[in-house]
């Protein structure tokens, strides 16, 4: 059993193995309706658990869905539905999840609630985001990214923007894969630099970037996310629109680079981190990305449940 709680807990052949299942799973059932459970219900029997202390679209049906596919059933905890609401400890509830459930996935705020999860749990636990990372996003973005791309190989992918959960999360596979991560990130919103050190210490290639458009020259994927996070403070909304504004995913920005598809986890607000016409545009894949989601999910499942490679 493995938690998969931060890509910086993987080797890279952990990652590689889980592009390849995503992408292999997908072509297997293309065609079949989405219900449809896939050829081999490899986890046929089993239970995962999702709690949710924030909310979310995407990381909800991804995973819901990808459970079914892969033979298993689902159950959603709310927060508010649940004694964790009203200060029933994170250990106990980890212990009693383990006796419902083969798999748990947590969305939260604080990273530390996810570690203690996975601390007190006696089955494995996704981290379905905090405000620290959010891995499995960049599973079906790197995933997402090869389809339109190819290899990430000595691709460059810009990142712009917040240095958020979903920047740090890219940090993390840069050391994992062989490709280059330019950033462009105000310094008051930076990646922490001991998450950079750390990436490097282990071959990273990161390039940081004093503007947008030095990071989006020759880049084959252009990718930003929302300025204000479910885990900010929603008055600093309008500071962090100042800051950021220099860094908005434009068309003069996309045409810099190398032919490049533009990535957002979604969701998105046009004409803020990215205007309409790109987020609208051809060489946007996000709908695409938004589906990976289940894709990728299903890898990560499998890693949990050690049937990866089965
Ligand atoms: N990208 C993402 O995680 O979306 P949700 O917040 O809707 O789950
Ligand atoms: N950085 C965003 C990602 C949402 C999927 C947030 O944490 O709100």
């Amino acid at each position: 059993m493995s938690h998969f709680l931060d890509l910086a807990d993987l080797q890279g052949e952990d990652l590689r193995h889980l592009l390849d299942a995503g992408a292999a799973r997908k072509a297997a059932r293309a065609g079949l309706p989405k219900g449809a459970v896939d050829a081999d219900a490899p986890l046929a029997g089993h239970v995962l658990a999702m709690i949710f202390e924030k909310p979310s679209t995407r990381t909800r049906l991804s995973f819901d869905l990808g459970m079914r596919q892969l033979g298993g059933q689902t159950m959603v905890l709310n927060q508010s539905d649940m004694q964790l609401g009203r200060g029933e400890s994170i250990s106990d509830t980890a212990q009693v999840i383990s006796r419902f459930a083969d798999v748990a996935m947590l969305r939260t705020g604080p990273h530390e609630t996810l570690s203690e999860l996975a601390r007190h749990a006696q089955i494995p636990v996704i981290n379905g985001l905090t405000a620290h990372s959010h891995p499995c996003q960049i599973v079906a973005d790197l995933m997402t990214f090869e389809e339109h791309k190819g290899r990430l190989n000595g691709q460059r992918l810009a990142w712009l923007g917040d240095g958020n959960n979903v920047a740090v999360s890219f940090v993390h596979a840069a050391a994992l894969l062989d490709f280059e991560l330019a950033l462009a990130v105000p310094d008051s919103f930076a990646v922490p630099p001991a998450e950079i050190e750390a990436a490097r210490a282990k071959g990273a290639k990161i390039t940081l970037c004093e503007t947008a458009e030095a990071a989006a020259t020759g880049a084959s994927a252009l990718i930003t996310d929302c300025w204000v996070s479910m885990s900010d403070d929603p008055a600093t909304a309008e500071k962090r629109a100042a800051s950021f504004a220099p860094y908005q995913v434009t068309q003069a920005l996309m045409d810099l680079g190398d032919d490049p598809i533009f990535l957002h986890c979604l969701p998105a607000y046009r004409d803020s981190e990215v205007s309409a016409q790109v987020m609208d545009g051809p060489r946007s894949v996000v709908f695409d990305e938004a589906e990976n989601r289940a894709h990728a999910q299903k890898a990560v499942l499998l890693y949990c449940m050690g049937k990866l490679h089965a």
